[in-house]
């Protein structure tokens, strides 16, 4: 049988979850979503709301706002990342840079936004063959997903791709202020109340400091092919 499934691929930032999900959805044909990107969208409305210019930044005076964000999500070919259209605009780029990746975690602490986007996650996976990466999405977001994946890998590996990624982009920034913001984001992501990132006991970890691609999706595919049966 080739029935379909729901993969969850869930870890610290910049290990390499998004390469891995994207290779996936391309082979099996399914569904790719980016729920970083999600989280992202929100921070950058946040950004152009102001709502972080005052020192008594207030979540309370955001809530109201969210109920008029509209998400939609689609797959790029060309840039191999996904559209993402905020009221219609698409802030693809937008999304990915670093004043939104610093304060991206401070906006995925609150409920409201938790509660939003977990719920159009699973309204876009509710017919499975769906490849999804996050920090909640095996534990919390689809917790009866077939394959959860755990991806983890060196802080000084990770902030190195993450560095080199950002180079060829042509952002100005340096390996020590990307390692900062990473260890920011681990720790805010692995300690706050709400579903924090943490391992679920059904969840395969893979550490890649020194694996490559290939064999990370060999890997992968190995598990995948044992659970499409
Ligand atoms: O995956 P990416 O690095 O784009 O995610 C950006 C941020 O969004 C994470 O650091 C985390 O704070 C938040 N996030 C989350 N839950 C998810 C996906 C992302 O809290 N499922």
């Amino acid at each position: 049988m080739n029935r379909k499934i729901i993969i969850a691929i869930d870890g610290f930032s910049s290990s390499g979850k998004s390469t891995l999900a994207k290779a996936i959805s391309k082979k099996l044909k399914y569904k790719y979503i980016d729920s970083g990107a999600m989280y992202r969208s929100v921070a950058l409305l946040a950004i152009q709301k102001k709502i972080f210019d005052s020192d008594l930044w207030n979540t309370r005076n955001f809530i109201p706002i969210l109920k008029e964000i509209s998400l939609k999500l689609k797959w790029n070919k060309k840039y191999n990342q996904t559209d993402i259209f905020l009221n219609k605009e698409n802030i693809r780029s937008k999304i990915r840079s670093e004043k939104v990746t610093t304060k991206v975690s401070l906006i995925a602490q609150i409920p409201e936004i938790r509660e939003k986007l977990t719920l159009m996650q699973r309204n876009i996976g509710r017919n499975k063959g769906i490849v999804i990466d996050g920090r909640d999405v095996g534990n919390y977001v689809f917790p009866k997903s077939e394959l959860k994946i755990f991806m983890k890998g060196s802080i000084e590996i990770r902030s190195y791709r993450r560095y080199q990624d950002l180079k060829k982009k042509g952002e100005e920034v340096s390996y020590e202020e990307v390692k900062k913001n990473l260890i920011y984001r681990d720790m805010m992501d692995t300690s706050r109340k709400i579903s924090p990132l943490t391992k679920s006991i059904d969840s395969i970890e893979i550490d890649n400091t020194f694996m490559s691609i290939e064999e990370q999706l060999n890997l992968i595919f190995q598990l995948i092919n044992k659970r499409k049966k």
